[in-house]
């Protein structure tokens, strides 16, 4: 099945996206059936897939996407569109660049959604103006020039600081009002213009008219191997995208719609709050609905990492995968990288003897105790020794599909629904088990 034909890059984003309604929240998206040939009869829907592009392209505080060009905007990843004025009170196109900013120390910016034209900057949250814009670009971006090209807000961690890159001709402007000096310019040949530019899922892209690449926001360096068509991967249009194959799959439909009530394998969150769940060789990230929601393969982020992963969890900078008796570890850096040596069998990593598969696995936040959980045993490894700690203890569930333990406590799921511990203390006393909640609902926003 060519469901995942360009290695690397951002994986068959249309055809998940399409496949099911991943991504919620999009006005005038109704969430009908979104293959229907109707769609594209509605006002604007066939202008979005013309090769013009855009002449911007932003997240707004809702994890809703939206796409400028002259006079109209689309709203989500397809549609009807409409005057840029329905949406953004008191803005006429074209727009030059827009962006959602991020800046946890700034709670008066951050998260805002951000549109420039000519010399003017407009600020919206939650679907209304901020008071006080527009503003010239000149004194809410001191030293940023007017008519840009594009802007993408650019996260600490990804870039060296919160930080916004701004388009203009050849010439990149970082913009981060925290540091000295506030403003650097860099010149990236190889990635070109950029019209529009966007940040999605951890990842950056740069728009020059009808195509897109991806970017390193730190060198300019280019990450896809050619420039790739938005409509194959951004918006949806008629007789474009291969997500077919994987519509028809009624398993695989269901695994990468987080709202089906399908179990999941696993779930797992590091000391970076990172968290995520897994099901079929997909993974879930649970902490960023703010980009929207999204089915990925699990070798997007752990490379050469396939099928069913039974168990995940974190210690010390490394995650660890039990996939039914081998164990694999990835040094947790920017992106994961594979230790050398593994698999290897569980028993060959720990001295359990006996422990050759299990149900689930966690370890709690800045611990050193693993729970291995069979059946109802629960089995302690020191991880800094690796071997068995004490005799196994017996638990109130049996079944169980996962465990996750993080700062709010310890979650044991099952099925479509989930027990909430305040820690291991509290579950080995229990003698009843706490009321069940729904996992969709509860972690996955449905
Ligand atoms: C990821 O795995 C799929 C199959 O599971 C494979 O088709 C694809 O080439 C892999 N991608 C990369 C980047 O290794
Ligand atoms: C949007 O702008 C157009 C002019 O471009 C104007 O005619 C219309 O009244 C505006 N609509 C709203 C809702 O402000
Ligand atoms: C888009 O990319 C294709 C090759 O992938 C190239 O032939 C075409 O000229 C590009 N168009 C623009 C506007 O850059
Ligand atoms: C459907 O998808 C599931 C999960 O990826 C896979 O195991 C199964 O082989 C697929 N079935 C068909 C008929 O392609
Ligand atoms: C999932 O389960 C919850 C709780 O039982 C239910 O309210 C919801 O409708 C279910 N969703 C689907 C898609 O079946």
């Amino acid at each position: 099945m060519k469901v995942c034909s360009i290695p690397g890059l951002l994986l068959c984003l249309l055809p998940l996206v399409l496949s099911s309604p991943l991504l919620k929240g999009r006005p005038k998206d109704t969430g009908k059936n979104p293959h229907s040939a109707t769609d594209y009869n509605l006002p604007g829907s066939s202008e979005r897939c013309t090769d013009e592009g855009f002449g911007a392209i932003s997240l707004d505080d809702k994890g809703v996407m939206h796409f400028f060009r002259g006079d109209s905007e689309w709203t989500g990843f397809q549609g009807p569109s409409r005057a840029i004025n329905e949406s953004w009170a008191g803005v006429t196109g074209p727009i030059d660049a827009a962006f959602r900013n991020y800046n946890e120390d700034k709670p008066q910016e951050h998260q805002r959604t951000y549109l420039f034209k000519g010399g003017q900057v407009w600020s919206f949250f939650e679907g209304v103006p901020v008071s006080g814009f527009p503003r010239p670009i000149s004194q809410e971006f001191p030293g940023i020039p007017d008519d840009l090209d594009a802007a993408v807000e650019c996260h600490r961690g990804e870039c060296r600081t919160d930080s916004v890159l701004f388009f203009k001709g050849g010439t990149v402007y970082i913009y981060s009002p925290q540091d000295k000096p506030a403003i650097k310019q860099r010149s990236w040949a190889t990635l070109g213009r950029c019209t529009a530019a966007l940040r999605w899922m951890e990842k950056y892209y740069c728009f020059n008219g009808v195509n897109f690449t991806r970017f390193d926001p730190v060198s300019g360096q280019v990450l896809s191997p050619r420039p790739l068509d938005t409509r194959d991967y951004f918006v949806r249009c008629p007789g474009r995208g291969h997500g077919h194959a994987a519509r028809q799959n009624a398993t695989l439909v269901s695994i990468q719609n987080r709202c089906s009530n399908r179990s999941f394998e696993a779930f797992s969150s590091d000391d970076k709050s990172r968290t995520y769940a897994f099901r079929g060789g997909w993974y879930f990230r649970l902490d960023s609905s703010k980009d929207g929601w999204h089915a990925w393969p699990l070798n997007h982020t752990w490379s050469n990492l396939q099928g069913t992963v039974d168990a995940a969890f974190t210690h010390q900078n490394r995650m660890y995968f039990i996939q039914g008796t081998q164990v694999t570890v990835y040094l947790s850096e920017q992106i994961f990288i594979p230790v050398a040596a593994y698999p290897k069998a569980i028993e060959e990593e720990w001295e359990v003897p006996g422990v050759t598969a299990v149900d689930a696995a966690f370890t709690c936040p800045h611990s050193s105790d693993l729970y291995l959980i069979r059946g109802n045993k629960l089995t302690l490894v020191d991880l800094t020794t690796r071997k068995r700690s004490g005799e196994d203890r017996t638990i109130i569930h049996d079944e169980l599909d996962s465990a996750m333990c993080n700062t709010h406590g310890l979650y044991l799921f099952r099925g479509q629904s989930f027990y909430h511990y305040k820690d291991v203390t509290e579950l080995l006393s229990n003698v009843k088990a706490p009321p069940t909640k729904n996992i969709a609902s509860y972690f996955l926003d449905c």
